[in-house]
């Protein structure tokens, strides 16, 4: 199992409620902005899936969309397994466990493709491009969602001071600052 595996088995029971405290609830904004670049779209892979979050607001919005999430992480999918079965996502939603450089889908599957904050967490990213590309349809999507630094002179240190630094410490309350800093340092 990957490094980053266990680490995301790790940090999966906090992982909802960390997120929304780190980005002072702009990751819910975010992954709107992301399901809107797929809008049209019907049968959607979610890549990275984690907890779900991205394949519940996909198909909240889109109407007849069905999603599968894939993740190699068994606690992250626990997670997810908990919000997606229920009546409304039940029949909307797939999960299956598993890596993005090795994906267990048919040629052109797919309308569109979903990754948040997952690409950079793969152990190959080039090799996921590919098997995205392969799964993909014929003129279909795929939305990336990913942290970069700022450019801004101004705002990048302040950013980078909080990315660094600031995380880990407050990852450190929950046990995870070792966790924690992997994701800060894997954001380029
Ligand atoms: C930061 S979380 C993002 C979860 C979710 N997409 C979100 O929006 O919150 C990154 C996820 O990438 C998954 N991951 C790590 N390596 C992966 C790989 N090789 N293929 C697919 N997913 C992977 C982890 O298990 C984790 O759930």
């Amino acid at each position: 199992m990957p490094e980053t595996t266990s680490l995301f088995n790790k940090i999966a029971k906090h992982y909802d409620s960390l997120n929304t405290l780190f980005s002072f609830g702009m990751d819910k904004l975010w992954r709107k902005k992301l399901v809107e670049q797929i809008s049209g779209s019907h049968l959607i892979l979610d890549i990275a899936t984690g907890t779900g979050e991205v394949a519940i607001e996909t198909v909240k919005k889109l109407d007849g969309s069905r999603v599968i999430g894939i993740d190699p992480s068994a606690q992250m999918l626990s997670f997810a397994k908990k919000k997606c079965d229920t009546i409304q996502y039940r029949d909307k939603i797939s999960l299956v466990q598993g890596y993005a450089e090795d994906l267990p889908f048919e040629n052109d599957k797919f309308d569109a493709i979903t990754i948040a904050f997952g690409i950079r967490n793969t152990v190959n990213p080039l090799q996921s491009l590919k098997e995205m590309n392969r799964v993909l349809k014929t003129g279909g999507i795929v939305a990336i969602l990913e942290f970069t630094i700022p450019k801004n002179a101004i705002f990048a240190p302040i950013y980078l001071f909080y990315f660094k630094k600031f995380l880990p410490f407050i990852g450190s309350f929950f046990g995870s600052k070792k966790e924690y800093k992997y994701l800060s340092d894997s954001t380029s």
